[in-house]
């Protein structure tokens, strides 16, 4: 199998040892009650007067796999545009990144465009310890073994996976400090991934990464995309909850909450999924609501017409970005790569 590294001339100094396993090191840091027990979440988030279920529902192994398939399909137009930005860009990016860091990868998925980068820095002799982190074992098992086979006899790249949520990595890089070896830590969130939190829990979990390198005593930065597009009517063709590929991905929550909850009440004919445009806060907001009162224990009722919030997708633009990253303890906005029309972008963010 031709490998990511043939051209790689290796600068003196590394730091990777030669001895290669056949299979990626895969860490289970999951200590979080939503990934743990994800049942009892789903309970009181319905309970609460706003209610909500976690959207972790979506992303189990098949989860994942109906993300990929919409995200392929071509009212999706984000991957798209990713591709284009790494493909230009990927040399400059992995310019910005030092000689010597960690890379950790939040929420990997299916780890096509991880490779891109990885790569990049290779081909420049760059040494990267590099991290997956993603939810589900299976799906980051899968992944990660095509991404090892890769860069197998890269001596430059060394790859292991990390199970578990954000709020799980944000411990393991305060208390593994080893691990990291003090190196430098970037943070690769990318898929418009960052943008499925509000502004306000990104720059939280930001300030809490920050934090946790601070703990680590490395210094910590970003590589986060963020898709701007503005365009409502193109949005809601992207996010259709009544067609195709997008309907198989928003409703899969349901599936989930009937396995985990064991009741027939998260039955398809009795839910309706609907998907709004927030224009003030540009962002996709994704609803459960059900066609009858559905009583799921004696004090738990959820009647018809309520809705459920499940899942967002924020549309950010520079200044906004800017925004979020100054609110999470001080991040600049010090790169950004762009596609052509200017409407997604990857931005570099340090402190
Ligand atoms: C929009 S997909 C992007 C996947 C991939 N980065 C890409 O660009 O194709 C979001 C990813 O984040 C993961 N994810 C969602 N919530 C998470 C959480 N709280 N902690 C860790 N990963 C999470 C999902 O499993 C999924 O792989």
């Amino acid at each position: 199998m031709a490998t990511a590294c043939e051209v790689v001339q290796p600068s003196p100094g590394l730091f990777l040892d030669t001895r290669r396993r056949e299979e990626p090191f895969l860490w289970d840091i999951s200590n979080s009650p939503e990934l743990l027990d994800l049942r009892t979440c789903i309970l009181s988030g319905l309970s609460q007067t706003a209610k909500a279920i976690p959207s972790l529902l979506l992303w189990d192994e098949q989860g994942l796999r109906n993300f990929n398939e919409w995200a392929d399909s071509p009212h999706y137009y984000l991957k798209s545009k990713e591709m284009e930005i790494f493909e230009t860009w990927r040399d400059q990016m992995a310019n910005a990144l030092p000689h010597r860091s960690a890379l950790v990868e939040l929420g990997c998925g299916n780890l096509h465009k991880t490779s891109i980068i990885l790569s990049a820095l290779a081909r420049q002799g760059k040494q990267v310890w590099y991290y997956a982190l993603d939810v589900s074992k299976s799906a980051l098992r899968q992944s990660l073994q095509f991404l090892h086979e890769e860069f197998m006899y890269c001596p430059n790249v060394r790859i292991a996976g990390l199970i578990g949520t954000y709020d799980d990595c944000v411990d393991w890089v305060a208390h593994n400090t080893s691990t990291l070896h003090g190196l430098p830590a970037t943070f690769l969130w990318v898929g418009n991934s960052m943008p499925n939190l509000s502004k306000t829990e990104a720059s939280d979990l930001m300030n809490n990464f920050r934090r946790a390198c601070g703990v680590a005593g490395i210094s910590c930065r970003f590589l986060v995309s963020a898709d701007a597009c503005a365009d409502e009517s193109r949005l809601l063709k992207a996010y259709d909850p009544e067609a195709g590929t997008s309907r198989t991905f928003l409703r899969h929550g349901l599936h989930r909450a009937k396995t985990l909850l064991g009741t027939d009440s998260f039955e398809e004919e009795v839910w309706n999924c609907t998907v709004e445009y927030d224009r003030k806060e540009n962002e996709i907001l994704a609803f459960y609501s059900p066609r009858v009162d559905v009583i799921l224990a004696v004090d738990l009722t959820v009647h018809k017409g309520d809705k459920i919030f499940f899942f967002r997708s924020g549309k950010w633009n520079e200044s906004q970005m800017e925004t979020i990253a100054h609110q999470a303890g001080g991040f600049q906005v010090s790169h950004v790569w762009r596609d052509s029309n200017e409407e997604y972008g990857f931005y570099l963010l340090s402190s």
